[in-house]
């Protein structure tokens, strides 16, 4: 069992020290943790709240909504906890009481759980059907995307979010292997296209690349950062931690410029009006004792901001 507070079986929180210190402005807040997972961010933040604040715990996995019931049912019972089974892009719709927050966290990517559980598809390192979605009540797999999608629009997936340099090579191997239903037919198939001494790394990015594309993750990102302003109470804060370089352009553009596309916006004086103010000039990473404790936590990049009162010129 690790030695990291609040880890679980299922899943390790990654610098949760570092999550409170930024989320956490007033003790009697309400804080919405839209990728609650085993829990652990949501039992550190309790743990620092007083008997009036609350925490908001959402997953779109059903998996993780059953987990922090089953851990946390007395700060259920009063009142200090609520769980809903979402999307964090639907904020609006799913928890339209509880909004504006004090804080909102977002932890990207996977959990340990969905990862070392076999047949929900997402490791190569596991035989099993190649599914993939965190939210098991919707259709498309992983199988559907490789034996339905063109060459072409495979590349588009290997290359936009793997950043897979052997894309072309994938995406053929792939059509001429089909069906490929399983997890290590599809790795199979990916050593077999590339070189040697690419293999594990271009097994990684296939499946990384799989796992976006199933659970449309940057659109979902995009979407909740896009609606950040209306989830942040004016002088809350946003802290996300993410995975991949993908991801954290978006989350450093967003702090920075207020917008993920185009040009920020202007006052008449041509001065940029940014509504939040980064907290985090560059972003946080786990120091070698929580990499040494959690080798998952390596690639995590933390960001932070507050959300301004009147947008900020710059
Ligand atoms: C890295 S884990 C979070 C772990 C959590 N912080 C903990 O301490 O246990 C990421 C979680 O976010 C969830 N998730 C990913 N994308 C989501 C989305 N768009 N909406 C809601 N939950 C999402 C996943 O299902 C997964 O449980």
């Amino acid at each position: 069992m690790s030695t990291v507070p609040h880890a679980t079986g299922y899943h390790t929180p990654v610098l949760s020290h570092t999550v409170l210190k930024y989320l956490v402005t007033d003790i009697d807040g309400t804080y919405v943790d839209a990728t609650a997972g085993g829990g652990g961010h949501v039992a550190a933040i309790l743990s620092v709240l007083s008997p009036k604040g609350r925490v908001v715990a959402v997953d779109r996995d059903s998996d993780a909504v059953q987990t922090v019931k089953a851990r946390l049912p007395d700060a259920i019972k009063m009142r200090r906890l609520t769980v809903c089974k979402g999307r964090f892009s639907n904020l609006q719709n799913l928890i339209p009481d509880l909004l504006p927050a004090t804080g909102l966290l977002l932890d990207l990517g996977v959990s340990s759980h969905q990862l070392d559980t076999g047949q929900r598809g997402f490791s190569h390192r596991q035989s099993a059907y190649l599914d993939m979605r965190m939210d098991t009540d919707l259709n498309l797999t992983a199988a559907d995307l490789v034996n339905g999608a063109t060459e072409d629009e495979l590349l588009t997936i290997l290359r936009s979010w793997g950043e897979e340099p052997s894309a072309r090579a994938i995406a053929r191997a792939m059509i001429a292997n089909r069906p490929i239903e399983t997890t290590t037919g599809l790795a199979r198939t990916v050593r077999d296209a590339v070189p040697a001494r690419q293999e594990s790394r271009a097994v990684a990015r296939t499946f990384q690349a799989l796992r976006i594309a199933v659970n449309q993750e940057l659109e979902e990102l995009a979407q909740v950062l896009e609606t950040s302003l209306n989830t942040v109470a004016e002088g809350g804060r946003m802290v996300v931690i993410s995975y991949h370089s993908l991801e954290d352009r978006m989350v450093k553009r967003m702090l920075r410029d207020g917008v993920l596309n185009g040009e920020p916006k202007r006052d008449l004086y041509g001065n940029r009006l940014v509504p939040w103010k980064p907290l985090t000039r560059r972003p946080v990473t786990p120091d070698a004792a929580e990499i040494a404790a959690n080798r998952r936590s390596r690639s995590a990049k933390l960001r932070a901001g507050t959300r301004c009162s009147v947008p900020v010129s710059t």
